[in-house]
């Protein structure tokens, strides 16, 4: 089934190629840009659900230009320059290839079933109150973005309304949210920045808790995890939980004393990694994500993980790797590895490193250092983003 925004919106982008051929186009990616480095089978597990499989999206609210044909021909999004400037507001993903237009969401299989119908209700009701859809060209207006994000194995989920200034309206936002997320809990938030990355500011909880909870089962454990608004936490849990038993599999076998888990979130591999491991060493830049780290340490009763608020670069610049009996998990951003961290990871001596990119471009960049001293010894994929470009990929990499 392919949605009505197909082609426009940039939420999707493979979707007419059928699901098996949207597989094989991405393993032939990965295997034609992991080439020099590995020429084994690279194999795909399938994402366990291929619809409603998003456990968070981002959605913007934006005033915009009325074009004569929305979307023109080709989708090349064309004017009506004869007629004066006429504007309106939308609600939901961005079009494709733009910053500054989005496309109302219709029946989007991304999140669950509900969205279209809550997402026309806050659009319609924001319309009614007069409040003002952000224009992401002039930095004006009021509702800029909406969170949702679910625990899809604990049945939580939470809304956060990001606005450019403070909101005065958030009870009624509430009220709106709870008929279509009777459980949700309720936050704002104030984004000020030019960029919808900015940081967000006085987050406030308007119903329930500041954070939902997510569950991950590794070998029959379950290790639950609170998730703050601007935590980390991979989009398809369900695909997720696979390479986290995969990695803790490994774990189990090698047993090292230390565990390095750099760019580690909330503590997703640490924690499910804890019993197998003498220690672990979380780093992570984002300080709210260090602290669910910490807390869903406490929640789950594992003591054997450090974290720490650093970037992996500053953490390398100032300690050195043991390299005894250590492993190092790599699950960096899609910008990959900085050069200062990779030359040090180079030269870590550690036996082993378990290398998660969810871009096999900067991989390759990053395999281009990391070769000179490590062998590729086995690569398989993880289809977390089924109907895009994107897949995640599990490297390892043994020392020479
Ligand atoms: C792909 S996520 C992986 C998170 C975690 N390993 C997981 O599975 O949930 C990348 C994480 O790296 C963090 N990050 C980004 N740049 C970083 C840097 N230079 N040093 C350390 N952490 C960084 C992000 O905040 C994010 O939490």
């Amino acid at each position: 089934m392919v949605c009505k925004s197909f082609g426009i919106c940039g939420g999707c982008s493979l979707k007419q190629d059928g699901y098996s051929a949207q597989i094989k186009l991405k393993q032939g990616k990965v295997k034609a840009l992991l080439g020099p480095f590995y020429n084994g089978e690279i194999e795909v597990t399938p994402s366990p659900n291929t619809e409603y499989f998003r456990n968070k999206i981002e959605l913007s609210f934006c005033r915009q230009v009325v074009w004569s044909e929305p979307y023109g021909k080709k989708k090349k999004v064309v004017r009506d320059k004869t007629k004066p400037l006429e504007f309106e507001n939308t609600f939901g993903f961005r079009l494709k290839g733009r910053w500054d237009r989005c496309v109302n969401i219709e029946d989007c299989l991304l999140y669950e079933p509900n969205l279209s119908a809550y997402a026309k209700a806050l659009r319609l009701w924001a319309e009614e109150k007069k409040l003002s859809f952000y224009d992401q060209r002039t930095h004006e207006g009021l509702l800029r973005n909406l969170i949702l994000r679910r625990g899809v194995n604990m049945g939580e989920g939470m809304a956060v309304l990001i606005t450019a200034a403070p909101f005065e309206h958030a009870e009624d936002f509430a009220k709106l949210t709870e008929t279509f997320y009777p459980s949700y809990h309720i936050l704002t938030a104030v984004n000020d920045g030019v960029s919808d990355a900015s940081g967000l500011k006085d987050i406030k909880v308007i119903k329930g808790k500041g954070f939902i909870r997510e569950k991950i089962l590794e070998s029959g454990r379950e290790i639950i995890f609170e998730i703050s608004p601007q935590s980390f936490f991979q989009t398809n849990t369900k695909a997720a939980n696979l390479i986290y038993e995969k990695v803790a599999s490994k774990m189990a076998e090698l047993k090292p004393a230390v565990m390095y888990d750099f760019y580690g979130g909330a503590g997703s591999f640490s924690l499910c990694c804890a019993p197998y491991v003498g220690k672990s060493l979380c780093v992570e830049s984002v300080p709210s994500a260090v602290n669910d780290g910490v807390r869903n340490a406490k929640i789950n009763k594992i003591d054997n993980v450090n974290f720490f608020c650093a970037t992996t670069e500053d953490f390398l610049a100032k300690n050195k790797i043991g390299s005894h009996n250590s492993v190092i998990v790599l699950d960096p951003p899609r910008s990959g590895v900085h050069p200062a961290a990779c030359a040090k990871i180079l030269n870590s001596g550690a036996p082993k490193i378990f290398y998660i990119s969810c871009n096999p471009v900067t991989l390759a960049e990053n395999l281009k250092t990391l070769s000179a001293k490590y062998k590729v010894t086995h690569v398989e994929c993880f289809d977390f983003f089924p109907h895009s470009e994107h897949i995640e990929t599990l490297a390892e990499l043994e020392l020479k």
